[in-house]
């Protein structure tokens, strides 16, 4: 696999780990069982800053390449599709992380509330995922030559994922602890 679209799968195996363990918690929000506010919203914080700033950018970038060519003229419905869910996705985290973010201030907020935000925002983020990597990135890998990815290597800005790479402590803490904590799960 190329290395761009090699990264992207990364990222994309490391946020559906936080979608497993974000459900998890909204089993736990549903159950009655005392819930980590600030655990939430740093998964929210962190998925938002880098889908909006990394990942979805170097997506973006490569789709723009790759839709224009002429082999893929017969997919521009689902080229429209992804860019769609790129910004509806960061709609349903900013609305779930202000949803959480009312409730730990003590807005009187039904548990239903943020668990339907919440599930909202999984649903979605789970079906974008399987279909960039079953049927977007296949056809991006074929569409593109060397030569298109040797370009796209230099245009794209590499930055380090502060969870799974870099490792922000200051500011992702609960989220990089809870990690270290679940990784058998
Ligand atoms: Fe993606």
């Amino acid at each position: 696999m190329r290395p761009l679209l090699e990264k992207l799968h990364r990222d994309h195996i490391n946020l559906s780990r936080l979608l497993d363990l974000l459900s998890k918690e909204l089993d736990a929000l549903y159950a009655g069982h005392e819930s980590d506010f600030d655990l939430k919203v740093e998964m929210l914080d962190y998925i938002e800053h880098y889908a909006e700033q990394v990942h979805h950018p170097t997506e973006d970038q490569i789709n723009r390449v790759a839709f224009r060519k002429k082999s893929m003229k017969d997919h521009h419905a689902l080229y429209e599709r992804i860019c769609k869910e790129h910004g509806d996705l960061i709609g349903l985290a900013h609305t779930f992380r202000e949803t959480l973010e009312g409730a730990m201030q003590g807005e009187v907020l039904l548990r239903e509330e943020v668990e339907t935000r919440g599930r909202e925002f999984v649903a979605l983020q789970r079906l974008h995922l399987n279909l960039e990597e079953h049927e977007v990135f296949p056809l991006i890998d074929e569409a593109l030559s060397d030569k298109d990815w040797a370009k796209l290597e230099q245009e794209i800005a590499h930055i380090d994922d502060p969870v799974f790479h870099r490792q922000d402590y200051n500011r992702f803490r609960s989220l990089i602890d809870y990690l270290k904590a679940h990784e058998d799960e």
